[in-house]
């Protein structure tokens, strides 16, 4: 139930691994472009999976709730939880997907949770399911995070590095062990409640590490120290680890700012302080305004400055610019008028942003957009702005100033080239 990122690559997996796969849609649109074989968003590898199990015959798409779920044994659930006013994750596709098990259950089903859900919330689905059934047929709720990344997700939905199951009793947990035979990873089997917390633990974590490099990050820049050699100097340490410290604009995206916000409020409403997890996501918000002070201070004054920014998605191999740092960048500088270009091989621009009146244009190639700018920002770490011919940019650029927020082209190297570079706590 639900065919997003999480619940379209679950799909596949399962139909990889042979099972008889049906993905479940309200949105017709979605369920129809599945049907013919495109992915509605942009994920590596998938859509050749979708198009090989179309024709397979494992998996199929549609918007029949009762045929789909009466016809299942195991019932996934993929929905989305956003974050709602005060923080807390929005239940309601949550309770509404509950209801529809319950109402067309017939017999013994398991259910699996995979969507990001609070403490609790698996023992609420079970009394959701409860509720809505027309005969008290059994099922159980398993909580089983997922862990995959966008851009990454059929890799990591593949090669899992651990399953977290949640179960209340030895039977279910057995149930999706056994439906997940060909996974070889280890298995942690515990309480859903604990199996909840273990997937915003995890997340809060993995932002913790990034909000941390990026504050040593800002003081590299003050003591001319290079942040990224810090960062393996420290990472190299088994005990620390190499990956999530890559400093750079901050996190984005729908996974590390909901989850975070969503485990402060279940902290607040324990009456426990979170303290260091409040201050990983204070970081993150301020960390795109230092770019922009540097650039700032470089440019004198935004206005009337055309400025190019590379990058929207929240990160390479995405479409997604939900909560992207470089959409937070755009808005900024046009509020302190700049003339904004923009490139992105994937992700496009928000309507907002090129509809009103101080507007940003988004171009087909980064040289169209890095031309007559005074200074260019890179936000999202693309292979190709490492593979472009920066010294023919640099003919074509107002001013040859280079703002890396992601650190990912070679300082020294631009500098020859006579750019003016900057990058996060390196330069
Ligand atoms: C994240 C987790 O990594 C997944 O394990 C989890 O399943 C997922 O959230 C989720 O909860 O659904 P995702 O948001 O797809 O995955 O992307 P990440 O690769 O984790 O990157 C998140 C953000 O952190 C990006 O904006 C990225 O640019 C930034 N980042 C990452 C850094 O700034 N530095 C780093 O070293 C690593």
């Amino acid at each position: 139930m639900g065919s997003g990122y999480v619940g379209t690559t679950t799909a596949l997996v399962l139909a990889e691994f042979g099972w008889n796969v049906t993905g479940l849609d309200t949105d017709d649109r979605k369920v129809e472009s599945l049907r013919q074989g495109t992915l509605p968003f942009y994920e590596d590898g998938l859509e050749v999976l979708l198009q090989k199990h179309l024709q397979s015959g494992n998996i199929r798409f549609t918007v029949d709730k009762e045929n789909a779920l009466k016809s299942h044994d195991v019932i996934f659930i993929c929905v989305g939880t956003p974050a709602r006013q005060d923080g807390s994750a929005d239940l309601r596709n949550i309770k509404q997907v509950a209801k529809d098990i319950g109402r067309h259950m017939n017999r013994y089903q398991l259910i699996v949770n995979k969507s990001t859900v609070p403490v609790g919330t698996q023992e609420r689905i079970s009394e959701w399911i409860r509720a809505a059934q027309p005969s008290p047929y059994p099922f159980d709720v398993v909580s089983n995070p997922e862990f995959l990344r966008e851009g990454r997700a059929l890799t990591d939905a593949l090669h899992p590095d651990r399953m977290i199951i949640g179960a209340d009793n030895d039977h279910a947990a057995k149930l999706l062990q056994a439906l997940y035979y060909s996974f070889d990873c280890p298995i942690l089997i515990t309480t859903p409640r604990t199996a909840e917390l273990i997937k915003y633990a995890s997340n809060a974590f993995l932002a913790t590490k990034i909000s941390f490099i990026n504050e040593i990050a800002e003081l590299c820049d003050k003591l001319d120290v290079n942040v990224n050699e810090v960062a393996r100097g420290i990472g190299l340490d088994p005990r620390i680890g190499l990956p999530f410290l890559q400093a750079g604009i901050g996190y984005g995206g729908s996974c590390f700012p909901k989850d975070i916000s969503a485990l402060l409020r279940t902290a607040y409403e324990q009456d426990v302080g979170l303290t260091l997890v409040e201050q990983v996501a204070s970081v993150n918000r301020s960390k795109h305004l230092h770019l922009l002070d540097k650039v700032r201070d470089r440019l004198g004054s935004f206005e009337n400055k055309k400025v190019a920014v590379l990058g929207l998605a929240f990160k390479p191999d995405t479409d997604d610019i939900r909560e992207a740092p470089a959409i937070r960048i755009i808005r900024r500088l046009l509020d302190e008028r700049a003339c904004v270009s923009v490139h992105d091989p994937a992700a496009k621009l928000p309507p907002d942003l090129t509809h009103s009146a101080a507007a940003a244009v988004q171009w087909e190639t980064p040289q169209q957009a890095l031309l007559d700018a005074d200074a260019a920002i890179l936000c999202t770490e693309w292979k190709n702005y490492r593979l472009i011919d920066w010294d023919r940019i640099k003919l074509g650029m107002n001013q040859p100033n280079i703002f890396d927020g992601r650190n990912m082209l070679d300082a020294r190297k631009m500098t020859s080239m006579g750019f003016y570079y900057q990058g996060i706590g390196y330069r």
